[in-house]
């Protein structure tokens, strides 16, 4: 704004100059030719041998008044005639113009730029022989030129004065609406309490703003839904770490208040408690390896390995739990297969799959590993001939403690961690997983996996 004001009023500056130096020069060339034109006159009516000639010292007169100056008519002895302010009539004016013109005829123009007047010098010529027989010798005043000079010079000013102050005020009022807007995202967002309640109120007035309420809405929607399961999650951990204690409380309180318990009793009351803080350290184990996941997602420890012998290590060592649940475990290896793994991690998730497979199925079913690979990923498939899973759960069997059916899993024993550590391993190597089910039938999960490491 404030190089737009300088640059305008340097330009009115400029443009009046330029106005000034032009209305002089205009000046002068009209006073020059019409005082050529009465320097002829005089040639013509033989001036300087009647000078009292009628008429005569009224046009000189009203030429001064046209011209706003004085004019002197002088002749060849350097004697001034005439004098239209009558001041010098009879006087010798001698100056080194006079005597130039007399000698070449020219005319001769100066500019006073001092003291604001024309000084002209028109040669008088006889009418038969063209010598010089006298001079007129006139001045004009060009105050009137700085007289209108002065006044455009306060119209601009004032003008200029006027346009800053508009500028100003519409400035300050256009930046007000454009603000405006913004004021009512800030105390929008200021608004947000610890509720994450999303803001009712629009801010429709740009699509910009719109743009960043929606953005911000969306935020607040994760926020709160990370909010809620954050708030779900510590529930329902400090509900499954305090069931076994109170289970432990329960036992103990029944052996202390009752007398005489046979020896036996103590014993399984203290194998039950055993058992509880099993449970406990179980619980406490994968919360930790869970939260491991997480932290370490940065850099897990990627080596070369073998999967096939590291697959068949899991079912080695998940036979037992098969034979005792009556489950025959097969695995079945189209080819040979090295990916660039976390070989404790890729081994936490197949055998929690594995795991599943074993605890949920039927008595005189089968658990089959099967593992395949193409030139990018290998695939784990893990199908089981057990109870499946219902249609609505497949979704929330990765959220953590989540059990389909909780009376029939406690029987079977588990926290509902399991597939939430499988999950994190394999969003750790950028794999995917996926499960397919038919309740009553059997439950098939695919893990995928890249060959190769990518950060
Ligand atoms: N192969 C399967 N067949 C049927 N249901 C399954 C299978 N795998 C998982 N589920 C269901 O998904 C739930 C979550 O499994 P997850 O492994 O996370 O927990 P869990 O097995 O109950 O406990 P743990 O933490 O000991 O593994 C299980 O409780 C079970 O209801
Ligand atoms: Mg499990």
């Amino acid at each position: 704004m404030l190089v737009g004001i300088i640059a305008s009023s340097i330009m009115s500056q400029n443009i009046l100059s330029n106005y000034q130096s032009r209305a002089v020069s205009q000046q002068t060339t009209t006073a020059v030719s019409q005082f050529r034109i009465l320097a002829n006159h005089l040639a013509s009516a033989d001036y300087f041998n009647d000078i009292e000639q009628e008429g005569i010292e009224n046009e000189l007169s009203l030429f001064s008044g046209f011209f706003s100056g004085r004019i002197m008519i002088i002749d060849s002895n350097f004697n001034v005639v005439s004098d239209s302010y009558q001041m010098s009539v009879g006087k010798a004016m001698i100056a080194s113009e006079i005597i130039n013109c007399f000698a070449d005829g020219k005319t001769v123009q100066n500019y006073d730029d001092v003291n604001k007047y024309i000084e002209i010098v028109i040669p008088i010529f006889n009418a038969k022989d063209e010598t010089v027989d006298g001079v007129i010798f006139a001045s004009s005043s060009t105050q009137s030129v700085y007289n209108t000079v002065d006044v455009l010079s306060r119209k601009a000013g004032i003008l200029m004065v006027a346009i800053i102050l508009f500028i100003i005020i519409f400035a300050m009022i256009m930046s007000s609406i454009l603000v405006r807007p913004f004021e009512r995202i800030t105390k929008a967002i200021k608004s947000v309490d610890n509720g994450l309640a999303v803001p009712e109120e629009k801010i429709l007035d740009y699509l910009e703003t719109e743009e960043i309420m929606d953005a911000f809405s969306t935020l607040l929607t994760k926020m709160r839904s990370l909010d809620e399961s954050r708030e779900e999650f510590v529930s329902n951990v400090s509900h499954e770490l305090k069931t076994p204690l109170a289970s432990m409380k329960v036992l103990a309180d029944s052996i202390r208040s009752a007398d005489d318990v046979p020896i036996e009793t103590y014993k399984e009351f203290m194998d039950d408690i055993g058992d509880e803080v099993d449970r406990e350290n179980t619980i406490i184990t994968d919360l930790l390896s869970l939260v491991k996941m997480d932290k370490t997602s940065g850099k897990p420890n990627i080596k070369s390995t073998d999967v096939n012998s590291m697959i068949a290590g899991i079912i080695k060592r998940l036979k037992p739990i098969g034979d005792k649940n009556n489950v025959e475990l097969v695995f079945s290896e189209e080819r040979q297969v090295t990916a660039e793994i976390d070989e404790t991690k890729m081994t936490l998730a197949i055998t929690n799959l594995v795991e599943n497979a074993i605890k949920y199925n039927k008595p005189g079913g089968w658990v089959r590993v099967e593992l395949d690979a193409d030139h990018q990923f290998f695939a784990c498939k893990v199908s089981d001939s057990g109870i499946g899973i219902p249609k609505d759960s497949l979704d929330r069997i990765y959220e953590r403690f989540y059990r389909v059916d909780k009376s029939h899993s406690r029987e079977i024993g588990g926290t509902g961690l399991g597939l939430a550590i499988t999950r994190s391993a394999i969003l750790l190597h950028r794999g995917a997983i996926k499960a397919t089910s038919i309740e009553g039938e059997g439950t098939t999960f695919v893990v995928r996996i890249p060959l190769k490491y990518v950060i």
